[in-house]
Formats: structure tokens, sequence, C-alpha cells
């Protein structure tokens, strides 16, 4: 369970990506580095580029199925990963900026498969 000041933490987190106005140019995303982030952090149990195919057998989505699922969105996401469910650990990124630039990362496949 997370600690009530890990919550406002969290949501204060949140609201600083996506209001930042910045966050809402796609130009100020740095995909080379939601990229990197996606590989250390993110990889070991989703298939995190657009090459890879999920195995069927995989239970973890990879990251062009989540980026294209009906009404996904940068919102979405943000929640997911700062409320992580099941087996997905809670990651502590490092700016808000890395969060942004993973989810940036991930809804850059949407459409793409
Ligand atoms: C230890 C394994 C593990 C790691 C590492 C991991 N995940 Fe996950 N993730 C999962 C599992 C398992 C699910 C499926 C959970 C479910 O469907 O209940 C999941 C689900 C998700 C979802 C929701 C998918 C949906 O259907 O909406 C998102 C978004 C996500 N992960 C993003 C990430 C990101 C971003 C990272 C890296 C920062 C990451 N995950 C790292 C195991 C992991």
């Amino acid at each position: 369970m997370l600690q009530r000041s890990n919550q406002w933490r969290a949501t204060v987190f949140i609201a600083a990506v996506l209001t930042s106005p910045v966050a809402a140019q796609e130009g100020s995303i740095d995909y080379a580095k939601g990229t990197l982030i996606a590989e250390r952090a993110c990889s070991l149990c989703h298939d995190v580029t657009i090459d890879e195919s999920d195995p069927p057998e995989n239970k973890v989505p990879s990251f062009v199925k989540i980026a294209n699922e009906p009404h996904q969105s940068s919102e979405r996401l943000a929640e997911t990963i700062l409320f992580p469910h099941r087996d997905m650990p809670q990651f502590s990124f490092d700016t808000p900026t890395d969060l942004r630039d993973v989810i940036g990362y991930i809804m850059s496949m949407r459409g793409e498969k």
C-alpha cells in the first residue's frame, strides 16, 4: 500500500507532469531518453521496442500493445505507471521529465501496429 505522503507526492508529481506547459508540446519530449529509460527500467518484463512482437505465452503486454489500447492517453499511462498494480514494481523517476519522456516514447508507438 502506498503511504499517504507518497500518494500525495505522486499526485503532485502527476499534476506537475501533466499540467506543465511543455508536456503538451510533442517536440519537448526527449524520445531518446524515453527509450533509454524503457530499456533500463521496463524491458525486463515488457517488449519495449516496436520490432518485438508479443510471444503468446508472455502475459506482460508489449509497449506497442499498450500504446494502441483504445482510449489510451498520456494521463492513463501516468496513472498506471505511478500507481502500479500486480507484479509491476514501483519506479521512482529521477525527474518528472523522465516520466514524461517514457510516456512520450510509449505513445509514439500508437498507430504503429
Ligand atoms: C517486473 C516486471 C515489470 C516491469 C519491470 C515493468 N512492468 Fe509494466 N507491467 C507488468 C505487468 C505484469 C503488467 C500487467 C499488469 C496487469 O495487466 O494487471 C504491466 C502493465 C503495465 C502497464 C499497463 C498496461 C495496460 O494494459 O494498460 C503499463 C502502462 C506499464 N506496465 C508500463 C511500464 C513501464 C513504463 C515500465 C518501466 C518504467 C514497466 N511497466 C516496467 C510488469 C512489469
